[in-house]
């Protein structure tokens, strides 16, 4: 096992009605005029904004609203919520909505706590020195950025999408409620759960050993996830499989999962994050359509552990050898994804990729040419054009 650090400071307030607390939990925190950040108006057509309004006016907090984030979170729109924090002196950020507005209050955060252009951060050119203190109300199992330290935001100017992680934008509390997300599309309720799973995925595949809390904790976690997401998919208003789904959520990538590993693979996310700057796809939806392609490549390197994988998550009886237990396992994966109505292929997603696209996006991933991603197999340029190819469909 490697050493590590687990650091999971947001005060978790779980289960129905909890929404009623939030004004309380801003006082908590000492602060007394909130920014209330929300997306593009689920949160007002399930009254949900209403009550949290009331619950702030209960407990004395002031507050201005800033709605209009958009999966993928905007740039422009940071830049808006930074303006309009410095002027009416916010001292605290309350996103109300799932990852897209979570990672966008975490970028306005930034923006006002430290000076200059906050996009620097998420082109690694300096590091934050502070954020101005995030609570969260969250209505999406998915990206569990109510416990996790990143943000991820788009830039219209070249459509780049870039992330940003620091301990100073982990939310101070999120309050979740499983009945909020009882209103979800069926899309965004399949897509959550597989972005769940790939968190704690993308740590599994590795290249530690002797990890077996840990191992126990991500093949357990993925199990529950994938068992409760069929449930959803029949019953959306099982209330304790949205509830199972939403914890699994914040573990998933709140560290908890890459105890005592080297942290993990991560290079679907990262060819994910630019088709989600390109495309605008759905986050979850477009990482099920490059992983398979991912497995594939990389599988040889390390198949031993898609052999475990197999095995353990997927109920792979072993035969053979390990990569031949190992390919199963994708493909029991990938029947997973399509029982979601998932795409397994970027084509499924409407999507049909051009010659010049597939090099632009590979382009774009290695950074223009100035980083390889992954650690099962380091990736450079030439293999991510390939995995997008042998993704295409
Ligand atoms: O904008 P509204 O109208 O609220 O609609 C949203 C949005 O269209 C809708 N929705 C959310 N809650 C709802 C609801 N509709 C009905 N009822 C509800 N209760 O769902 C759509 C998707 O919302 P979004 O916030 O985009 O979803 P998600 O939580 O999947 O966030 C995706 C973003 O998070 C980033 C992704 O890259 C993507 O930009 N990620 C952030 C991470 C982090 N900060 O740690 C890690 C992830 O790997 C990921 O990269
Ligand atoms: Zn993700």
């Amino acid at each position: 096992m490697e050493n590590f650090q687990y650091y999971a400071p947001t005060k978790v307030v779980f289960g129905k009605g909890t929404e009623d607390q939030t004004g309380q939990l801003v006082a908590e925190q000492g602060c007394r005029k909130v920014l209330v950040h929300y997306g593009s108006g689920s949160v007002v057509r399930s009254g949900l904004l209403e009550r949290i309004g009331r619950s702030l006016d209960e407990a004395g907090i002031a507050y201005v609203s800033l709605g209009g984030v958009v999966p993928n979170p905007r740039l422009s729109l940071v830049y808006e919520g930074i303006e309009l924090c410095k002027k009416e002196k916010v001292d605290l950020i309350l996103a109300v909505g799932g990852g897209s507005v979570i990672d966008s209050a975490k970028a306005i955060g930034y923006g006002v706590a430290n000076g200059g252009d906050v996009w620097d951060f998420y082109e690694k050119k300096r590091k934050a020195e502070g954020c101005l203190p995030i609570g969260v109300v969250l209505t999406i199992a998915a990206a569990g950025s109510e416990m996790s330290d990143s943000s991820v935001i788009t830039n219209e100017d070249g459509w780049l999408k870039r992330g940003y992680s620091s301990n100073y934008a982990r939310a101070k509390f999120a309050v979740m409620d499983p009945d909020i997300t009882m209103t979800l599309p069926k899309y965004q309720t399949a897509s959550g759960c597989v972005d769940i799973m790939m968190h704690t995925m993308e740590r599994y595949f590795n290249r530690s050993d002797n990890m077996e809390m840990t191992d126990g904790i991500s093949e357990h976690l993925i199990r529950t996830v994938m068992k409760n997401a069929k449930i959803l998919m029949r019953k959306p208003d099982d209330y304790n499989a949205r509830a199972e789904v939403m914890w699994a959520a914040s573990l998933s990538h709140n560290g908890l999962t890459g105890c005592g590993t080297d942290g993990g693979d991560w290079a679907s996310h990262q060819l994910e994050h630019e088709l989600g700057g390109m495309f605008d796809v759905a986050h979850g939806a477009g990482i099920a359509a490059v992983w398979g392609s991912w497995a594939r490549y990389v599988i040889d390197a390390r198949a031993e552990r898609f052999a475990q994988f197999a095995v353990n998550v997927m109920g792979v009886t072993p035969e053979g050898t390990d990569m031949e237990t190992g390919m199963k396992g994708i493909e029991a994966m990938e029947e997973f994804f399509r029982a979601l109505d998932m795409p397994v292929s970027i084509r499924d997603m409407g999507i049909e990729l051009r010659e010049e696209q597939m090099r632009e996006l590979a382009e774009k991933c290695s950074h223009f040419g100035k980083r390889t991603i992954g650690c099962i197999r380091k990736l450079d340029k030439e293999d991510m054009y390939r995995i997008y190819k042998n993704a295409r469909g």
